[in-house]
């Protein structure tokens, strides 16, 4: 079973700039909320509330103005600031007292996942704590992806940014690890262009026999968020679903007020804490 996380939250998100020259690509809106608060969501949907968040050099002041110790959701956030973008396997390393002797899930911080029946597909996997799991998505162009080949429901091969493939899986910023992860991380090399990579991490697992693969179909949304026509598009799909439905997507005080995480008098404090503001307007619905 899994009960830790690690969000990636740091990088420099060159792709956004000027903005990120001055603000963290994960604390800028997708629609209503700061992006952090979408893959943040998906984790506590699957019930979990012990967090590292790894962010940028001197960027721990502004997630924790932000998100403090995770008190408010009923939840336990901890920071950690990496040096430089080395790499996503990096975090393993630098959350090894965090993981401890467990297993845990990793997510990139500019991910969204959104659909029915997806928390269920990624709750079932949490329960395995043996290997390492991974979620693919279909994808128009996979040549800008990690990508999966699969033969009768066995990942044969997987490949960054592949020059020709006929597959058209990418692997999405969802990964769950057994303990193994912080040792094999620290073994990894980086690679030409000078990061250790996620793929050479999973290619161990895989050559033991120890990678799975789930696959979530056309009824879910991937979406990552690395340009500006991104945020633009994500930001337009939230907006659309919540205002027809009057429901909002990734609302962090609602998933743990569900979960009985939090009480009413919590949803008090961050109304106040909010102040004056839509979100704040739809919390008030939910006393
Ligand atoms: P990327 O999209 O690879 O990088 P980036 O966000 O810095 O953007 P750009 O390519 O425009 O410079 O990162 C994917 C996610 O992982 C993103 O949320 C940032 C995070 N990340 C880290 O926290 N540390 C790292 O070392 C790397 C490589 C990424």
């Amino acid at each position: 079973m899994i009960n830790k996380a690690i969000i990636m939250a740091g990088g420099s998100g060159t792709r956004l700039r000027p903005t990120t020259l001055a603000i963290n690509k994960h604390l800028i809106p997708i629609y209503d909320k700061p992006l952090i608060y979408y893959p943040l969501s998906l984790l506590m949907l699957i019930g979990i509330r012990n967090f590292l968040i790894i962010v940028k050099k001197k960027k721990k002041n502004d997630f924790t103005k932000l998100l403090g110790n995770g008190n408010n959701y009923g939840i336990k956030i901890n920071y950690c600031e990496q040096k430089k973008p080395s790499g996503i396997p990096e975090a393993f390393v630098l959350g090894e007292k965090f993981i401890n002797n467990d297993s845990v899930a990793l997510i990139l911080g500019d991910n969204i996942f959104y659909g029915q029946g997806l928390i269920e597909i990624i709750s079932s996997e949490k329960k395995i704590s043996r290997g390492a799991r991974i979620f693919s998505y279909p994808v128009r162009n996979p040549k800008q992806f990690g990508v999966i080949e699969v033969k009768k429901n066995k990942i044969v091969k997987l490949i960054e940014k592949p020059i020709k493939t006929k597959s058209n899986l990418a692997i999405t910023g969802l990964y769950f690890f057994d303990n193994k992860v912080v040792n094999y991380s620290k073994k990894l090399k980086p690679s030409k262009r000078g990061e250790v990579e996620i793929t050479d991490l999973l290619n161990k697992y895989r050559l033991n026999g120890k990678l799975k693969a789930d696959f979530i179909g056309r009824g879910g949304a991937w979406l990552d968020t690395g340009t500006i026509d991104d945020f633009y598009k994500t930001s337009s799909f939230v907006s659309s679903i919540e205002n027809r439905q009057g429901l909002k997507i990734a609302c962090l005080e609602e998933i743990a007020l569900n979960n009985k995480w939090i009480s009413k008098k919590n949803i008090n404090d961050s109304i106040k804490f909010y102040g004056k503001c839509l979100y704040s307007e739809y919390l008030k619905k939910l006393k």
